[in-house]
């Protein structure tokens, strides 16, 4: 794939086209309704880590951003505690319309939105997938043939896992979901240290 900065814009360009022009799932149909956004993910094209997260709550479907919200300022502040510029980072859902009421995602709607984030990852190439809670992480592991380390998240959040992709090797990192660490401090202290191991990636 030619990977110029323009070539990788056109490509998530026509992403969100394609997300937007999504009219007829229930998902899309209550952004229709209540005249919000999908959210498509934010960064560089060129990461080495891409954040993966669940799916938008309110604050990223009145903005069109990922993580800018309650959830956001937690992942903010991990980043900030390896000096990581969120601009050099890629951030996205699986889900990219917003789930009513922040509940869990469907089985069909992680079936209709993830196509759109395998191309992110092609596109973006990126030698690290840290999943943010269990949808992603069971998802990427399941893309990657990680099927048989899967297990409790409470096992697998900050080790390191080695796959092949069509463009080299990613590491996948599972790391707990930011908003777990709004409720629950053990969570939050779990994913700073879990932070720690991105470092060796920058
Ligand atoms: N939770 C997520 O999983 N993603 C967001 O973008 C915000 C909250």
């Amino acid at each position: 794939m030619e990977s110029s900065e323009s070539k990788r814009h056109d490509l998530m360009k026509k992403i969100k086209d394609e997300v937007v022009a999504i009219k007829g799932s229930a998902l899309a149909q209550e952004r229709i309704k209540n005249k919000v956004y999908p959210v498509i993910g934010e960064g560089s094209h060129f990461a080495k880590i891409m954040f993966v997260g669940e799916a938008p709550g309110k604050n990223e479907a009145e903005t069109g951003k990922p993580f800018c919200g309650a959830s956001g300022r937690i992942l903010d502040e991990l980043l900030a505690s390896i000096n990581l510029p969120r601009q050099s980072v890629y951030v996205t859902n699986i889900v990219k319309d917003r789930p009513t009421n922040n509940r869990d995602p469907l089985p069909d709607e992680i079936e209709l939105y993830g196509p759109f984030l395998d191309r992110q990852i092609d596109i973006i190439q990126p030698k690290v997938i840290a999943t943010l809670g269990r949808f992603s992480m069971v998802y990427i592991m399941k893309k990657f043939g990680l099927d048989f380390d899967l297990g409790p998240i409470s096992q697998l959040h900050g080790k390191k896992f080695e796959a092949n992709t069509s463009y080299g090797k990613v590491t996948v990192v599972p790391l707990y979901h930011p908003a777990v660490a709004l409720y629950n401090g053990g969570t939050k202290g779990a994913l700073m240290k879990d932070f720690q191991i991105l470092k060796e990636f920058l």
